[in-house]
């Protein structure tokens, strides 16, 4: 797994990911030998006291994996982009503030207008014709999260903020057997810190002109600095 992660070959930037990479996964790969060891309660430990049938190290190793790549840069990368869009849109943030009920709403219509997950690659598992396109089984495609949400068809206006659209129904989060396993939680966070941050902060400044989003959107739609200022 690591060896896929960097062999020192790439240089710069790709070395330094690799090179983070790699003590993040040390302490995977020991934290799971350390639960192994003293089980408590926490789910790791759960996952290894399962015996129906039980699951390698290895195994175990994966689902973290998934699980923290899943979910911090992605719910850290919503909330930057639905902060961005309350400093400019002042109306919207006034409301939420007076209804913070609205806030979680709030948080689906902004999955669905920054998804900000970019796609997924898939394979044909067989051949299938849509709108007259034929795909072929092996062919490799790639699922357009941002371009189903923007979707003029199923979102009339699909570049503005609704909140009366009830956006459930967004591919945000995905669709079918990948759907987001930490949806729930991903949405519960939001909302949570939105409503807090609302809360708290009565009005704040952001230096947009700093400001800096990832130039590579191949996987997030993210910023990557929001420079800003309370009051
Ligand atoms: C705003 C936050 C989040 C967004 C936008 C998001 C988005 C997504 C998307 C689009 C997928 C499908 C990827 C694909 O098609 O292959 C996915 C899968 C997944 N997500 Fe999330 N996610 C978020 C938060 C989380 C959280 C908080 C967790 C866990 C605590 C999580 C765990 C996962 C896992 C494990 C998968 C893989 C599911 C599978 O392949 O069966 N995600 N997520």
């Amino acid at each position: 797994m690591v060896s896929y992660f960097g062999d020192g070959q790439g240089g710069g930037e790709f070395d330094n990911v690799a090179n983070s990479f790699h003590s993040y996964w040390q302490t995977v790969v020991e934290t799971v030998a350390d639960r192994r060891a003293n089980p408590r309660d926490d789910v790791i430990s759960y996952l290894t006291q399962w015996d129906r049938p039980a699951f390698t190290d290895e195994q175990i190793q994966m689902m973290t994996l998934n699980v923290v790549l899943g979910s911090a840069d992605t719910t850290s990368a919503l909330l930057g982009q639905a902060i961005m869009y309350l400093y400019e849109h002042t109306d919207l943030r006034d409301q939420l503030r007076e209804q913070p009920e609205l806030i979680r709403p709030a948080v689906d219509e902004f999955l669905r207008l920054f998804a900000v997950s970019m796609g997924a690659g898939r394979t044909m598992t067989k051949d299938v014709e849509v709108d007259g396109v034929v795909l072929k089984k092996g062919d490799r495609l790639l699922l357009s999260y941002p371009a189903a949400n923007h979707d003029s068809v199923a979102y009339p206006d699909p570049y503005s903020f609704d909140l009366d659209r009830g956006s459930k129904r967004h591919l945000g989060l995905a669709v079918g057997p990948h759907f987001c396993l930490g949806a729930h939680l991903a949405k519960a966070i939001s909302d949570t810190a939105l409503r807090a941050f609302l809360s708290r902060i009565d009005d704040f400044r952001v230096d947009a002109a700093h400001a800096e989003s990832n130039a590579d959107k191949n996987a997030l739609n993210q910023w990557i600095r929001i420079p800003a200022a309370v009051g």
